[in-house]
């Protein structure tokens, strides 16, 4: 027998009981306008691994770990995002006081303690701030003294001059990314969706985006037995077999590579500028880990240079290239700094693009202060350059170091292979499941990758990501780890590693 309450609510879901003053009331309340089965497909479609389950995870565990429950490691080990700070990297002194000059001048401009040169470039950032303030909006493409800080940056980087007019800041990278990506949508559904090539493995933003303005994922392969090249046979198959299904206008290219932490060489650039220019595509070049490359051999190389020499017959390639401060030895994630330079675009595209920029007003002005260090720190004759050198050179000299530990632990494992880490913040090393650990993760209903990261969690509280989060090859199984943690630490992390991958090969030999 149901309860008048039970009866009401199925006559009307919007009548809710509340009791008060010793009285029962109704109260009349609506349903909600959104729910999973109707809020926007296209958002429910977006996954993002490096925050996923796995995570979420972890921080439960971190909370067991402080309520006092008894686990077999003493804290979690956060490998599985590049967030330099948060995994104990100090900020870079010239950077910040630069920032907290801009904020407080009137405080702080005088202050002796601050040097000179500090002052001055706060000095010339406000210059260009409204009412020299950074509490100011910008101009909608960023602070002008900014954008020819990035463009003397790049002209220095490159060789070859870059105009201002081609910069504009955005919300970290990923801003400008999706910027320069909904500027490519066709508008259009079914096959005249645009399509977008994406390296496989990719850095979930990629996937999360395309799903997100409904355009279709054009997924090539990275070759993990050549290092994780970007091989032009296995772009032409990607592109061939997308054709039918969507009309292909971007390339995607990360270099250096996440997860994958390999080095694009000049050669591989070339190829894949040129195969940009047969199939008239769009390149993006994620360059944020330009400041990050580690192994003997390898050198960064900008699309824009690489393009620029490549001859005139090339000058018509559009390119969008995007830096952010959240990698290199900065690692200022939280900024939210960043910027794209866009070349070759239409004049009338142009005017598009700053128009939908300008419907975001600007991007956060003390990040644009943040990105302004990077590209403009100081130099050898200024007075905190001995300081700033000292930080970005341990920074780097760390980093160097945790990519050589990490690869040549991962080597060293039953069953593991990890190609070199050439450079950005990461290992992608391949597990060779045992079968018997297929057939568990089988009757688990979970892949074999997230399996192992589960238990590696559970047993090490070591979080990593696991590879299907980034795409990979069908039949195959990988993790991202970044190499962030202090070196101490990642050595630590590297044994309680080792120690798992050992347990699970035993249990599932
Ligand atoms: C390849 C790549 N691109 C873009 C981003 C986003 O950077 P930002 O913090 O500047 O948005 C990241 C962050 O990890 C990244 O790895």
């Amino acid at each position: 027998m149901r309860s008048a309450r039970q009866r009401l609510h199925t006559i009307c879901g919007h009548v809710k009981w509340s009791k008060e003053h010793g009285r029962v009331n109704l109260v009349q309340t609506r349903s909600k306008v959104l729910s999973t089965d109707n809020i926007n497909p296209f958002v429910k479609n977006m996954e993002y691994a490096v925050r996923g389950p796995i995570v979420i995870r972890a921080a439960e565990i971190e909370q067991e770990l402080k309520a006092g429950k008894s686990k077999p490691f003493s804290d979690v080990i956060r490998a599985n995002i590049g967030d330099c700070h948060a995994t104990g990297q100090k900020p870079l002194t010239f950077l910040r006081q630069v920032v907290a000059i801009c904020t407080d001048p009137d405080r702080l401009m005088d202050d002796p303690k601050y040097p000179a040169d500090a002052k001055s470039r706060a000095k010339r950032i406000l210059s260009g701030c409204g009412g020299q303030s950074i509490g100011a909006y910008s101009d909608s493409s960023g602070v002008r003294v900014i954008r020819e800080d990035i463009a003397a940056y790049i002209t220095n980087r490159d060789g070859h001059p870059c105009n201002p007019d081609n910069i504009f800041l955005c919300t970290g990278a990923s801003d400008g990314i999706k910027t320069i990506m909904k500027l490519c949508m066709t508008g259009e559904g079914g096959n005249k969706r645009a399509g977008v090539m994406i390296p496989i493995p990719q850095y979930p933003l990629y996937t999360a985006t395309i799903a997100e303005y409904n355009a279709c994922p054009i997924n090539y392969y990275l070759n993990e037995d050549n290092n994780w090249s970007l091989d032009i046979p296995e772009l032409k198959r990607s592109i061939q077999e997308a054709r039918s299904h969507c009309v292909p206008r971007v390339l995607c290219v990360i270099n250096p590579g996440n997860p994958t932490g390999q080095v694009l060489s000049r050669e591989n650039i070339e190829n894949v500028i040129q195969f940009a220019k047969e199939e008239n595509l769009i390149l993006m070049a994620d360059e944020v880990y330009q400041h990050n490359v580690y192994a003997k051999g390898s050198a960064f190389h900008s699309f824009k240079k690489v393009l620029t020499e490549m001859g005139p017959e090339y000058q018509d390639i559009e390119l969008a290239s995007f830096m952010s401060t959240s990698k290199g030895y900065m690692g200022e994630c939280g900024f939210r700094g960043g910027y794209c330079e866009a070349i070759n675009l239409d004049p009338d595209v142009k005017v598009q693009l700053l128009k939908s920029i300008s419907a975001k007003l600007c991007s956060s002005v003390s990040g644009q202060a943040a990105m302004d260090v990077v590209v403009n720190p100081p130099t050898s004759s200024e007075p905190s350059y001995p300081l700033f050198l000292k930080e970005k050179e341990q920074v780097l000299g760390d980093l160097k170091e945790k990519a050589k530990m990490v690869t040549e632990t991962f080597n060293s494992m039953d069953r593991m292979s990890c190609n070199v880490v050439q450079g950005a913040m990461y290992a992608f090393p391949q597990i060779n499941m045992p079968p018997a650990a297929l057939e568990e993760a089988k009757k688990r209903g979970v892949p074999a990758d997230v399996m192992y990261c589960f238990e590696l969690l559970e047993k090490t509280g070591i979080c990593v990501v696991p590879g299907s989060g980034f795409g990979q090859r069908p039949g195959t199984y990988h993790f991202r780890t970044t190499i962030l943690p202090p070196v101490e630490k990642l050595k630590e992390m590297l044994e309680r590693f080792r120690t798992f991958h050992e347990q699970f090969l035993s249990t599932y030999k």
